[in-house]
């Protein structure tokens, strides 16, 4: 443990001085109480006098945790494959961040936060450039910044309806009918536009993202939705080399439909404006699609002037084994927009030059991103380019899919349709129950892993994670489905 801030955190309630944040890796994991152990249970009890904790697993100590390994409230050391829902690039307190700590640029960011719409840092594109930028899909003309994944999603469907209606006007501003009408929610102001997305898929849950969240009901249940249409996403036979004409099948028959939607929709004035898809439908179970599936969706959605969104919340920032998952596509010419949040540590989205909003306050809120995740960003990707960590991503993840594949033959009963891209790693179980006893076991020992959709366990481990976690990884899992056959 090293000296590594010498000022206070404080509270009205208690005052304490941050002195030591780890410093190192332990070698293996160690678990000395259940978790959540008695600390954890206490830290939630108080929680939910003051806020609602339903969701909450267990606490962290993130002045503990280093690198690949939390360490929970309770002293366990964990390895985490699961990295707060895959959003943190490097692991837990990386040295050359905890040490940005001191910039006068990231002080000042956190302390004067500013609305960036109106009032932006005078480094704010400088800040751009070495962060969101140095990383932007070629063929793209810029960002805009956001706050979240779901606010990502959500902007960028109005730039889509946007442009949408200026290429209806033949390129002009909205006319003062449309400013008058939109006021009442009448037509031409407010039009009877909608977004395609798919079954199983996850855009965020807010209440324009949740009409395309088609996850689980319990997100859904009890909100108002828009008329919004949904199409079917391919679902794969595994593994695939054995089942390359059902899954061809698969893609055919989710690109006709999507086809058949938007026309039907035209004739009924209710035109698609936008296709949202993920690389991977990472919240609703692991499930992949090809290449060849994404290529034809791009080629529809062009044929019918419809934006194409690629939503790489969760995929994006190198855990593909390419920065942005969509790269292994090879389409003819970029997504429209893609989006992003989690590992690039700010909300946002690219945009072709298209998508570029012109008008002021039609793509705007107070904050509009955070400079001080831009300073972390900027630092972030200059460490994934030196280090290499994409490649050694793909490299590592190739390894997990090999071993997860060789548990498969072992353990077919239990573990099934291994499957990933890079360290984006799933396989199936039989049931809920099964998996989430796998996940509770696993946990029990020191591994953690996440699931998602009904029935899936997913590996979402930060950057960093190498073939020595691998090993460790290997080694707990296959107890763990030992213990709860
Ligand atoms: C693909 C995808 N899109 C959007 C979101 C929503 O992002 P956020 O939780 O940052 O709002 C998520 C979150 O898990 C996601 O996985």
């Amino acid at each position: 443990m090293l000296s590594a801030a010498k000022f206070s955190v404080g509270s009205k309630c208690s005052i304490r001085t941050l002195t030591s944040i780890a410093t190192s890796e332990p070698s293996a994991p160690s678990v000395s109480t259940p978790i959540p152990g008695p600390k954890s249970k206490a830290l939630k009890d108080d929680m939910a006098k003051v806020h609602q904790n339903p969701s909450v697993k267990f606490f962290i100590d993130y002045e503990k945790s280093f690198g690949n390994y939390l360490v929970d409230a309770d002293g366990n050391k964990v390895l985490d494959t699961f990295m707060q829902i895959s959003s943190i690039p490097l692991g837990y307190n990386h040295p050359e961040l905890v040490a940005l700590a001191k910039d006068p640029r990231l002080i000042t960011a956190a302390v004067s936060r500013p609305a960036l719409g109106a009032w932006p840092r005078t480094d704010f594109a400088s800040l751009l450039r070495n962060s969101l930028i140095e990383v932007m899909p070629k063929g793209m003309s810029g960002v805009q910044t956001m706050l979240c994944g779901t606010s990502a999603n959500e902007n960028a469907i109005k730039a889509a309806f946007i442009r949408y209606q200026t290429l209806k006007r033949g390129g002009k501003p909205p006319t003062p009918a449309d400013l008058e009408s939109c006021m009442k929610h009448q037509l031409p102001g407010t039009p009877r536009l909608s977004v395609l997305g798919f079954q199983g898929s996850f855009h965020g849950r807010s209440l324009t993202m949740l009409t395309c969240t088609r996850s689980k009901p319990i997100h859904k249940v009890d909100i108002p939705a828009f008329d919004w249409p949904i199409a079917n996403f391919p679902r794969y036979k595994y593994p695939l080399e054995k089942h390359g004409a059902h899954n061809k099948q698969e893609d055919e028959k989710c690109l006709k439909e999507v086809r058949s939607i938007i026309e039907s929709r035209k004739k009924e004035e209710r035109d698609v404006a936008a296709v949202i898809v993920e690389p991977v439908q990472s919240e609703g179970g692991d499930y992949h699609a090809s290449p060849e599936f994404f290529k034809g969706l791009q080629k529809i959605c062009k044929e019918n002037d419809v934006a194409f969104i690629v939503d790489e919340v969760q995929t994006g920032g190198g855990a593909s084994g390419t920065f942005w998952a969509f790269e292994q596509w090879n389409l003819p010419t970029p997504p429209d927009m893609v989006t992003f949040s989690k590992k690039l540590l700010t909300g946002g989205y690219y945009y072709t030059e298209d998508f570029r909003v012109r008008e002021g306050y039609r793509i705007f809120n107070t904050w509009m991103g955070e400079p001080t995740k831009l300073v972390i960003l900027e630092k972030v990707i200059e460490i994934i380019k030196r280090d290499n960590l994409v490649e050694k991503t793909r490299q590592v993840g190739e390894q997990l899919k090999k071993e997860l594949s060789r548990l498969e033959t072992v353990y077919p009963k239990n573990i099934l349709n291994v499957r990933g891209l890079g360290t984006l790693a799933a396989f199936d179980m039989h049931d809920t129950q099964s998996r989430d006893k796998l996940i509770d076991v696993a946990l029990s020992k020191g591994l953690h892993i996440g699931g998602c959709g009904d029935f899936t366990v997913r590996f979402r481990p930060a950057l960093t994670y190498a073939k020595k976690h691998l090993e460790v990884t290997l080694d707990l899992l296959e107890k763990s489905v030992k213990s709860v056959v």
